[in-house]
């Protein structure tokens, strides 16, 4: 085809890619080419908008680097991995709802004991958080690795924030055969994501707020079992509609019960007042091979927002 015009355009690019081998390749990459000419065609850009989104994807990825990764942060922004989120989960079961694994994940928190605190600088107001990990029949999982994060009191993450110490507000648990976790904290506080960058410059333009609402992140795993990689959200955060990340499921709120019982308090080694959570997990277990997207995520580590 020599007429590359408005009309032959989409089925000229596509006609070009006939000798590529990999199916799936071929299948993706036609999707896109018939997808962003089908935008251009509808948006109608001029060069100078077309020039500033090669700038905007430009400087975004001049921001990501080992600890920064804005891309995801843009498919965060954009519902976008939410949405691959949902599609590689669309099991009909009673198993515990997955959510965004986010850029603040970090490999190697320490094993701690049940009961242990995660908190290592106690700042913020006490939290006991407990539950039990259990199949879809209600048995409970033992052995079961809880992967828990979360930011302090005033919303930033050990990463972001050199006044907090390392492995601040992290830490893995192992259940018995009960299926039982329990452990100390402080109270999550509403944060806004990293918003420094071309992501927050987007969301301020668009007239959105960077917020999320409190949560604790978990990623849960057992042999035998599919991975479930997902947050508990506090009831009554005001920013349950309107999470800059679309992560929130209503299965996943619970109340956070503020407690004044300083008998209790000492019981569970906490100050008084304090706040309970509680959240089981529910685990499918593996059919065979572990379909895409429930093994562990890889996590990329992020940090150094500016505050
Ligand atoms: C988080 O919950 O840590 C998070 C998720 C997506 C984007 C930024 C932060
Ligand atoms: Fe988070």
């Amino acid at each position: 085809m020599r007429d590359f015009n408005e009309f032959t355009a989409t089925r000229a690019v596509i006609e070009r890619m006939a000798n590529c081998r990999d199916e799936r390749l071929r299948q993706i990459m036609t999707s896109v080419v018939t997808h962003l000419h089908a935008i251009v065609r509808e948006v109608e850009p001029t060069f100078e908008e077309w020039a500033f989104a090669i700038d905007f994807l430009t400087r975004t990825g001049q921001i990501c680097d080992d600890k920064r990764q804005e891309f995801i942060l843009l498919s965060d922004t954009l519902g976008v991995s939410m949405l691959v989120d949902a599609i590689n989960h669309r099991r009909s079961s009673s198993a515990t709802e997955s959510t965004v694994l986010g850029p603040f994940h970090v490999s190697g928190a320490p094993h701690l004991r049940m009961g242990d605190s995660i908190s290592r600088d106690n700042q913020g107001e006490p939290l006991y958080m407990s539950g039990k990990v259990a199949d879809e029949s209600g048995a409970p999982v033992g052995g079961a690795l809880l992967d828990v994060w979360q930011t302090s009191h005033d919303g930033f993450y050990d990463v972001q924030d050199s006044r907090q110490p390392a492995m601040n507000l992290r830490g893995q648990f192992t259940t018995g055969a009960d299926g039982r976790y329990w452990f100390r904290s402080v109270k999550p506080s509403s944060y806004p994501i990293p918003s420094d960058g071309t992501v927050g410059s987007m969301l301020s333009a668009l007239g959105r707020h960077p917020m999320r609402p409190a949560h604790v992140h978990f990623i849960v795993t057992a042999p035998g079992y599919q991975a479930v990689t997902t947050h508990v959200f506090v009831e009554g955060d005001p920013y349950l509609d309107s999470d800059a990340v679309f992560g929130v499921k209503e299965s996943l709120i619970v109340p956070f019960v503020l407690r004044d019982d300083p008998a209790w308090a000492e019981r569970l080694g906490v100050g008084n007042p304090f706040y309970t959570a509680e959240y089981d997990f529910v685990l499918a277990k593996t059919a065979g091979a572990q379909p895409a997207g429930t093994d562990r995520p890889l996590s990329v580590t992020s940090g150094k927002a500016a505050r």
